[in-house]
């Protein structure tokens, strides 16, 4: 595939470090220090958008919702039959074929920062005017950058606020687990170290016993033991439904973007 990226800000360079393994890729942005940082990180780069587009045959829209608008209707006498792949959170994939002037090859995606170390959670929804091949194509490339899910488009802002921010609600989870060590004497660089290993093998524990996690809660909970004052506490200050809320929170701000 030989795939053109629009915009190298934290998504962008996540996609071109990943796929670089599985993509000829040329790189635009408007800025000049993300373009000098591209060429840092030894990307081919394209002095502006109609070189690029001429380039290759897929492209990859990495710039902010608020921008999509701009760039498309800037570049879309160029696309002629290019595959347009669009990560921006509540942008729709109507919206898209219609800035881009009743282009029919595009494609909305919607990625998490993780794609950086190839572990990513994708969704992805294809418009009909891509082809079976394109799509193969597309989940063949991008396969490397994490799993892939194909979802209808309506639960796009709903895998926005679980996927795409998720990573975020994590760290913030790793940070406060890494301070409460520290409360209790640990250095910070030991307790993130600790905290680390127990929610990766906790994450591979979920996943390679087959087993819920409310049965690996029982595991770890002894009756009238210490795992279950804590897990006390967490129910009482209303820990799930904080998380849940959460969610719902992002998700609908996610909704907001569209109106
Ligand atoms: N960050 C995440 O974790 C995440 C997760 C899922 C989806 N996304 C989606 O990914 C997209 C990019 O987010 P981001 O966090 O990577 O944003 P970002 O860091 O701000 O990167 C966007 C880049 O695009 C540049 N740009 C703006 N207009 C352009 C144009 N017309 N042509 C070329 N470059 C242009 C921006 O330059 P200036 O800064 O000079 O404007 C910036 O360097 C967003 O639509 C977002 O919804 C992000």
């Amino acid at each position: 595939m030989k795939l053109g990226i629009i915009g190298y800000g934290n998504m962008g360079s996540a996609f071109a470090r990943a796929l670089r393994k599985s993509a000829h890729i040329t790189v635009y942005d408007i800025s000049e220090d993300k373009r000098e940082r591209a060429k840092k990180d030894r990307f081919a780069l394209a002095s502006d958008p109609y070189f690029l587009i001429k380039e290759c045959d897929y492209l990859l829209l990495a710039v902010k919702p608020k921008d999509i608008g701009n760039l498309l209707s800037h570049i879309r006498d160029q696309i002629e039959d290019r595959v347009l792949i669009s990560i921006a959170a509540g942008v729709e994939i109507a919206y898209l074929k219609e800035v881009a002037g009743g282009h029919q090859k595009v494609v909305r995606m919607m990625p998490n920062i993780n794609v950086e170390v190839s572990r990513g959670a994708i969704a992805v929804c294809y418009a009909e005017g891509v082809s079976e091949e394109e799509r193969e194509k597309i989940r063949e490339t991008f396969s490397v950058c994490g799993n892939l899910y194909e979802i209808p488009e309506s639960l796009f802002d709903s895998f926005t606020a679980l996927a795409g921010s998720g990573p975020a609600f994590v760290f913030a989870f790793i940070d406060a687990l890494a301070m409460a060590g520290v409360k209790e004497g640990f250095p910070y660089e030991t307790a993130l170290r600790v905290v680390l290993d127990t929610i990766e093998g906790s994450a591979l524990m979920v996943k390679e016993s087959g087993k819920s996690p409310d049965v690996l809660i029982k595991r770890v909970a002894s009756p009238g033991g210490t795992t279950i004052e804590g897990l006390a506490y967490l129910e009482r200050k209303g820990f799930r439904g904080t998380v849940i809320k959460c969610v719902e929170k992002t998700s609908e701000k996610a909704k907001r973007l569209k109106s």
